[in-house]
């Protein structure tokens, strides 16, 4: 069977698709010996031998965890300050990788897999996944500015706004829950600046159906074939 080099990579828990692009476009990917600059190349499955940075890539058992982040870990698989590094929470000899990012101290839920394919769709716009937080902030939120992180505010020229506000405790608007489908970097802590408050803990506690509610910090579950199949199909 063939498939494109990109999505045989992403298969293959080298990276996301579009990570891998990036690979081939710098030149770090051969094909039976030779350096590929064509993302859209098909490559067969067992005849084709395919290297990333010299390293031979095969097929590998796919994995997902649902990890409940604690504080004080990146969510890079290396980091060049030699922080800690979610990867190292999960006992597994598969190559894995955090489906998107969050803040070092930032704690919640965060999905690591070598499956690149359903990260890119989890995450893809196009899905419009949405992440639930637990944002603390420096004061109450006044309602004046909670319409207008409802309506959209601009960070740097581009619209962004919360899909819905909740005030879990009755007695402090100092804590929000907050719904967005939106995965900028640093989005929660940027949109609530603009608007002149300061986030001081900040926990996400799902990601489209994966909640971290019963899950202690810290620790992590597999996610069952029918999670991971809800997500590819
Ligand atoms: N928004 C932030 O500001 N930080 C995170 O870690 C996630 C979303």
């Amino acid at each position: 069977m063939e498939i494109r080099l990109n999505k045989f990579l992403a298969e293959c828990g080298v990276a996301s698709r579009r990570k891998s692009d990036e690979f081939i476009l710098q030149g770090r990917v051969t094909v039976n010996g030779k350096t590929v600059k064509d993302k859209g190349l098909k490559v067969n499955l067992t005849k084709d031998v395919v290297t990333v940075d010299g390293e031979k890539i095969k097929p590998q058992k796919k994995v997902y965890f649902l990890l409940n982040k604690p504080k004080g870990f990146v969510t890079t698989t290396k980091d060049e300050k030699n922080r800690p590094t979610v990867t190292e929470l999960i006992k597994t000899n598969a190559k894995i990788f955090p489906v998107g990012r969050l803040d070092v101290n930032t704690t919640g839920a965060l999905i690591l897999t070598n499956d690149g394919d359903f990260y890119d769709k989890l995450l893809h716009p196009r899905n419009n996944v949405v992440r639930k937080y637990t944002a603390t902030l420096d004061k109450p939120l006044d309602p004046k500015d909670a319409e207008k992180l409802l309506k959209g505010v601009y960070l740097k020229g581009k619209k962004g706004k919360f899909l819905n506000l909740i005030f879990p405790s009755k007695k402090s608007r100092k804590i929000v829950e907050v719904h967005t489908n939106e995965g900028m970097y640093h989005f929660v802590k940027r949109m609530f600046e603009t608007v002149g408050y300061r986030v001081k803990k900040l926990n996400r506690n799902s990601i489209g159906p994966f909640t971290v509610e019963n899950i202690p910090v810290g620790t992590y579950r597999k996610l069952t074939p029918q999670e991971v199949d809800q997500i590819k199909n």
